[in-house]
């Protein structure tokens, strides 16, 4: 497994790009199950996740082209097979994602239930209800979800998600998108993604009212058809390079991004005294204050607050701020494992329950350290370009799931940063 080997304590200087929303281009990816006619999608991230659903599509006899790195053309005009195997789902959750379009498109799907993850159990009982009130019937079957629209087609209705769901909401979109007659989904999750996906529906003839709010409206039509999309920026990976800066004491411009996309985390952080400037709709610049850091509490919950994909990043940053920051977790049962690592490098923080208590300013020294999941390895790099000496983190294949290049950006703005690549032997 590959390793990164960080020496920490240099200030991060200098320009870094954004990559597309790995969150986005997952659902915009499955809506291309949607049409037999070709849809581009543009500024897809080039991660691991994106691979995996790429491999998905393939394995539903999908046509993929990539012409260039960051763009994807896809054709799914010859699906005979409306599975997605256990192999690919097991690697990665969001192949959930099939579901919708493939019940929408051919009457039936069947998608190996996900397990849960290092964060939580995870379970997608929304997503199934609702396709249940779209008419769809919904079984087990030897580990599998089998959904099936018994008349061949789904029925608009109106659904509601008793918790709000990003997928949930997403898959849902895109099943009623060719379901007969209005859905209405309530309780909607409001994620910038939503609105991203709503919009490359809406291209491919889709009629979508209402993505960005807790109510959202579809019209089904009878079939889908060509689009060419470029994929929002990465919120969070912008957030997390905001705060590379900040604990790094460092000052970055951060290009080809939408703050707006992040309200809540460039205000939160603005409360903590990192001084932020937005140039422009698509530019950041970010230096720490002058006078230091201070402890702020923050409690994760849906769009448009806290995220919780910015939680572990912001748990990091809080080691070097002054005071006690209590972190208030609500979206996911288990998603602190990088506390303890944190711990390991010197940071005082205290778990109990959904709650964090992490007091600052502690010197973070260099150790050797594990990675747990995509957003716990995001915020042990943080502490490791903060800390003094040497950290070795391990399985950083987490890393690469969700950050683009994440060796090469780090290091083309300072960063002491290289990766080691275990030869299996
Ligand atoms: C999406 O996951 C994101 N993944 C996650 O990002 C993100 O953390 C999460 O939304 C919350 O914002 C993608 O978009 C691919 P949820 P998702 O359904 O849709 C419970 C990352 O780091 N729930 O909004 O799976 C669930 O257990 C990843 O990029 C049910 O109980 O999350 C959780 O407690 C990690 N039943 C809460 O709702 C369901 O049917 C929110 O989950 C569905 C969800």
């Amino acid at each position: 497994m590959d390793k990164f080997l960080i020496r920490g304590g240099k200030p991060l200087k200098g320009k870094v790009v954004i990559s597309g929303a790995k969150n986005s281009a997952l659902p915009c990816l499955a809506a291309t199950l949607l049409t037999d006619e070709t849809v581009t999608l543009h500024n897809v991230p080039y991660v691991k996740d994106l691979i995996t659903q790429r491999r998905l599509l393939e394995d539903l006899d999908a046509t993929v082209l990539t012409p260039e790195l960051h763009t994807q053309k896809i054709k799914a005009a010859n699906i005979e097979i409306y599975e997605a195997p256990y192999e690919l789902v097991k690697t990665m959750r969001a192949s959930v994602l099939a579901l919708g379009p493939l019940l929408a498109r051919f009457g039936q799907a069947k998608v190996s239930l996900p397990g849960g993850c290092a964060i939580g159990t995870r379970p997608i009982d929304l997503h199934l209800k609702a396709f249940e009130r779209l008419g769809a019937t919904v079984s087990l079957e030897a580990g599998d979800v089998v959904a099936r629209a018994p008349k061949g087609r789904l029925i608009g209705a109106d659904t509601f998600f008793e918790k709000v769901s990003v997928t949930g909401t997403e898959n849902v979109m895109m099943a009623a998108s060719l379901a007969k007659g209005k859905t209405t989904i309530h309780n909607a999750a409001r994620e910038p993604e939503i609105e991203d996906l709503a919009e490359l529906l809406n291209k491919m003839g889709a009629r979508i009212t209402g993505a960005g709010t807790t109510k959202i409206e579809i019209q089904g039509v009878e079939d889908l058809g060509a689009a060419e999309h470029t994929i929002i920026p990465d919120r969070i990976e912008t957030g997390t390079f905001i705060v590379a800066a900040a604990i790094t004491g460092g000052k970055l411009e951060i290009e080809n991004c939408q703050p707006k996309h992040l309200q809540a985390v460039i205000e939160k952080l603005r409360e903590t005294g990192v001084e932020i400037e937005e140039r422009g709709a698509d530019k950041i610049f970010v230096k720490c204050g002058g006078r230091g850091l201070r402890s702020k509490d923050v409690t994760t919950e849906p769009h448009p607050l806290f995220p919780t994909d910015m939680q572990a990043q912001y748990m990091a940053l809080m080691t070097q701020a002054e005071g006690a920051a209590t972190v208030v977790e609500t979206i996911f049962e288990n998603r602190f494992m990088h506390a303890s690592e944190l711990v390991r490098m010197g940071a005082d923080i205290q778990i109990s329950g959904n709650t964090a208590i992490v007091r600052g300013i502690t010197k973070l020294m260099g150790a050797p350290i594990l990675a747990s999941d995509l957003r716990a390895s995001a915020s042990l790099v943080l502490a490791a370009l903060a800390a003094e000496g040497e950290t070795l983190i391990d399985r950083v294949y987490h890393i690469d799931r969700g950050y683009e290049t994440i060796v090469k950006k780090l290091s083309a703005i300072g960063a002491d940063i290289e990766r080691i690549t275990e030869n299996l032997k």
